[in-house]
């Protein structure tokens, strides 16, 4: 396979390293068994310090499944984090002892600082409202499992395009199939950064942007619910007046294709009422699922390439300063200042624009 040492976006994947995985990943959904020992003797570290139901399941289920052990937190209070250990160190720490690191982190670019300090391949399970990139494996696979194919698709995007960062990281790889248009649905003050926005353009997408989910659902091939992510709000009256913006009912599909694919990261929090789920164009649960199965391909991989420290940071510092609260890098100070892959005006963990500098 491809050889990729690290998933902290999607900047990480290719094509073919994708179409690789997901044969692999058809593979062991069809002959699991075959797979029971292939990790076996290795061991798999899950770092969330962020709450998680879904994305730490199927990754401990995955390891397991594979058999691999586990070990890790679910709440870094009862960890040195708690005594102000740094994010380099519990990193080097864990990898000392892992094949594999999984980081989930309320900071932005918590993973890309994490693969930094790691002799073993970090995997990005969300880092605040950035980037999430193995929801986006488990979104690719739900529509090639379901589809047959991820080309030529009209896919509404509907909710906290904001702050959802599996929104983030879907958009971005969509960027490697053909023929893919977007319906951008949500209030103004929820509508995608400019960073994923500048994305779309520089993949030669279409794209447009509404207010309304009712005026687009009989175009969609594919319909992505998203919650209104209430912790990355900080003004708890503008989450209540945006939280119940769209709530999708079994009557607004009766226009929608029969075809259709209507899928959400989860949990949900209201805005797909529970008489959906018996429509067979509902596929949430069925997405969660093929999850697990993506990541025990994902794990395999990663698990089998041998340590490698990464060489140091030289090329791509900057002496600008990032001012996103939000940002891995205003509680670890220690970390090289990095240029985002998007142009050197944006900082490289969070991708956020630089502060203009006044002369
Ligand atoms: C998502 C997340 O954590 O970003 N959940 C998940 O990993 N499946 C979506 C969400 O929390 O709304």
């Amino acid at each position: 396979m491809t050889q990729v040492r690290k998933l902290v976006s999607v900047a990480d994947m290719s094509r073919a390293w994708w179409e690789q995985l997901y044969m692999q990943c058809c593979d062991i959904i069809a002959r699991p068994e075959t797979y029971a020992d292939t990790c076996r003797g290795k061991l798999f570290a899950s770092m969330f310090y962020e709450p998680s139901t879904r994305t730490n399941f199927s990754f401990q289920a995955a390891a397991q499944r594979l058999g691999a052990g586990v070990f890790g937190f679910s709440d870094p209070l009862g960890t040195s984090v708690s005594k102000g250990e740094t994010l380099a160190d519990t990193i080097r720490m864990t990898a000392s002892y892992s094949d594999t690191i999984v980081i989930r982190s309320p900071q932005e670019g918590a993973a890309t600082a994490a693969a930094l300090y790691s002799e073993v391949p970090v995997i990005n399970a969300g880092d605040g409202g950035h980037f999430h990139p193995t929801q986006t494996l488990t979104d690719l696979a739900t529509i090639a499992i379901e589809r047959g194919s991820i080309e030529n698709l009209k896919i509404g995007i509907c909710g906290d395009l904001k702050h959802g960062r599996t929104v983030h990281s879907l958009v971005d790889a969509m960027g490697m199939f053909p023929g893919i248009s977007f319906y951008l649905i949500s209030p103004k003050e929820l509508s995608l950064p400019g960073y994923i926005l500048k994305q779309i353009k520089l993949h030669g997408q279409k794209h447009v942007e509404s207010e309304r989910l009712e005026a687009c659902i009989s175009e969609l091939d594919i319909l992505y619910m998203t919650r209104v992510q209430r912790e990355r709000f900080h003004d708890a009256a503008e989450y209540r007046r945006l939280k119940d913006v769209y709530i999708l009912t079994k009557k607004m599909l009766s226009g929608a294709k029969s075809d259709l694919l209507i899928m959400h990261p989860l949990p949900r929090y209201g805005e797909i009422t529970t008489d959906v789920d018996d429509d067979p164009r509902a596929v949430y649960f069925q997405q969660a699922r093929y999850g697990m199965f993506i990541r025990m391909s994902l794990l395999l991989e990663f698990m089998h390439l041998p340590r490698q420290l990464p060489p140091p940071v030289t090329f791509d510092l900057t002496t600008l300063q990032c001012n996103n609260p939000a940002c891995v890098t205003q509680s670890d100070v220690y970390l090289p200042k990095l240029v985002s892959q998007l142009g050197a005006d944006r900082c490289g963990y969070c991708d956020k624009k630089f502060p203009l500098l006044s002369f």
